[in-house]
């Protein structure tokens, strides 16, 4: 496997697997890889010719500078399990090969970046549009690879596809879990040994939701009031916001109907943590 750290090597490599005609499969990340990282690589391998992952750490879309110094920095292992899934090159930048001096330009997908996790981290998203729409332009895939993991991400990057006419398909992945049923997240490295159990509680809740809605419940306020009373049964535990949304819109929903999406983020002690399911509710 390639690693790539210059936009005009990686130019160069686009420029030839487009020449012969190859198809790109693209996995963006910042790295700290996982199985969830390494799901979304393999199913890129599967699908297209030419795989490459990107690694970098974004820092515009960071809300807290304690949040971007502690986040895991791994490069050799992190190429080592990228090529191990079956990535062909990993671009590696750094950050002023992607943001010179007087970078000034950001994307921003406005109504769906508003709530839940955009206004718990004020210019999140405009991080993640922004970094995710020029990544589109350098690698120009063909396919491009996200998780289910990050909902409210995935949500946008498919407006943004729309709204700037990115020639790209999105493939959404399911969320891969640890045995408790934890999602994976690079951030899971940063919970102390304490707070493994408590982080558990996200899906138990999750769980739950999926459970009454199964057993008739139709009222978003009570499913949610039950996520919190699950998830309060830890004293680390603080909810930051549970929701029941519609997934194309990402507003709340009461009456619940068709296609649901339960929202949840936690903070366990320092370490905040997201995780979302789909339900279908029959009518
Ligand atoms: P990162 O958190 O590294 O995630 C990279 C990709 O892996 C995202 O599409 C994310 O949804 C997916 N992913 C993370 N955990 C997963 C899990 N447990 N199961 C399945 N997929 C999972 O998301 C970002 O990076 C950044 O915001 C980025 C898009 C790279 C822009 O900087």
């Amino acid at each position: 496997m390639r690693i790539i750290k210059r936009i005009a090597e990686l130019r160069q490599a686009v420029r030839g697997m487009k020449r012969r005609g190859r198809s790109i499969g693209f996995v963006p990340t910042m790295g700290a890889l996982h199985e969830g990282h390494l799901s979304l690589i393999r199913k890129a391998r599967r699908e297209t010719d030419w795989v490459i992952v990107s690694l970098f750490i974004n820092p515009i879309q960071f809300n807290r500078r304690s949040d971007f110094r502690s986040y895991p920095r791994v490069l050799a292992q992190d190429a080592r399990k990228a090529a191990g899934a079956g990535a062909d090159a990993l671009f590696a930048p750094s950050a002023v090969e992607i943001y010179p001096p007087d970078f000034q330009t950001s994307v921003e997908v406005e109504r769906l970046s508003r709530r839940w996790e955009g206004r718990s981290r004020p210019g999140h998203f405009r991080g993640v549009a922004t970094v995710v729409a020029k990544l589109f332009h350098l690698v120009q895939p063909d396919i491009a690879y996200f998780g289910q993991k990050d909902a409210q991400q995935a949500r946008i990057v498919r407006q943004m596809i729309r709204d700037l006419n990115f020639d790209i398909r999105l493939r959404i992945l399911p969320t891969i879990r640890e045995l408790g049923g934890l999602a994976m997240s690079s951030r899971n490295q940063l919970l102390s040994s304490s707070a493994r159990r408590p982080s558990r509680l996200l899906f138990e809740a999750l769980q739950e939701a999926r459970r009454l809605i199964q057993w008739g419940e139709r009222r978003g306020s009570v499913v949610v009031r039950r996520m919190r009373q699950i998830i309060h049964k830890s004293s680390k535990a603080r909810i930051d916001y549970a929701a029941i949304v519609n997934p194309k819109t990402l507003e709340p929903v009461e009456k619940l109907q068709g296609k649901v999406q339960v929202l949840l983020a936690v903070w366990i002690g320092p370490v905040r943590l997201i995780d979302n399911i789909q339900c279908y509710v029959p009518s």
